[in-house]
Parts: structure tokens; C-alpha cells; sequence
């Protein structure tokens, strides 16, 4: 478990290590309350990744994919979405394609049924530290 503490501006820190300990396919967990930061750190990700235009929440569409000049960005926020509806809407069948997938509100459920079928999947949890935040990154 790696544990870094950034503002907003030393937001980098955190997506320099997720490059250095990632695979080029990932799926990441991003756990936290509301507004610690998980659509911050997916901003975040894709200016480094060199992805154009702005990273919105993806609340309303479930998922959101990004071509970047290298890799791709996949970010879902299934927020309130049960695990059942997102089998069946398929959804899971894109974690397949080649890049990293970050996931916001996704359940022990379904963590629990990727790892089944052979997915790792990384953790960062996002503590609010006043005007910063406290990452901690496992898998
Ligand atoms: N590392 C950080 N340090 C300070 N403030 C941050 C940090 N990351 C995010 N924030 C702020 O927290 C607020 C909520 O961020 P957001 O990414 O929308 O949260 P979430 O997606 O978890 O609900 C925003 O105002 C954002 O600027
Ligand atoms: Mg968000």
C-alpha cells in the first residue's frame, strides 16, 4: 500500500506514480466520499495522458471514453447503479479494451466478480485532508 499526500497542484505525484506501477490495461477503483477527489485525479490522468478537452462527471452516461495519443481513458461513475443492471447492460464487457479504466462507486460486488474472471484491479482510496488529499494506492 503506497500512501501519498497531494493538493491539487501536486496532483502529479499521484499520476506519476499510477504511471510507474500500472500496466498500460488497468482497471482502477477509486474509492471516496463525495467530492474527495475521484473525478480530479481522472482529469488529472488524462492531461498527463495528453487527452484533449475536459473530463467531465460522467454521471449521466455511466461511461466515458477518451482517446488519447497513446492510450485510452475509460472513466464510469456507477453511482447508485446496482451490480445487476450493470451486468446486463454489458457494460463489463469493456474493461477488455486496451487502456485504463476508472471506475467511481463501483461495488464490492462487482470487484469480487472481475477478480473472478482474471482481472486485477488497483485501489486508490482518497481521504480528505483539509485542503488536500491522502491517496492510498493497493491492489
Ligand atoms: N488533491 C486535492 N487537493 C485539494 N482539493 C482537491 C483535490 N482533489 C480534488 N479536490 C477538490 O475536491 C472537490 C471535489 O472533487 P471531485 O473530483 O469532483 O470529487 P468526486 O469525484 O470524488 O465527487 C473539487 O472542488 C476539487 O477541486
Ligand atoms: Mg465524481
Amino acid at each position: 500500500m503506497k500512501e501519498i499526500h497531494a493538493s491539487l497542484n501536486q496532483l502529479d505525484k499521484v499520476v506519476e506514480y499510477l504511471e510507474d506501477t500500472l500496466p498500460s490495461s488497468a482497471i482502477v477503483f477509486l474509492r471516496g466520499d463525495l467530492a474527495a477527489g475521484k473525478t480530479t485525479l481522472t482529469q488529472a490522468i488524462a492531461k498527463a495522458k495528453g487527452i484533449e478537452g475536459e473530463v467531465t462527471s460522467p454521471t449521466f452516461s455511466l461511461q466515458q471514453c477518451y482517446m488519447g495519443t497513446d492510450s485510452n481513458l475509460f472513466h464510469y461513475d456507477l453511482y447508485r447503479l446496482e451490480h445487476e443492471e450493470f451486468m446486463q447492460l454489458g457494460l463489463f464487457e469493456d474493461f477488455e479494451k486496451e487502456g485504463w479504466h476508472m471506475v467511481e462507486w463501483g461495488s464490492d460486488e462487482l470487484k469480487t466478480f472481475l477478480e473472478a474472471v482474471g482481472y486485477s484491479i488497483f485501489m486508490v482510496n482518497i481521504e480528505v485532508d483539509k485542503n488536500s488529499r491522502i491517496y492510498k494506492i493497493g491492489t
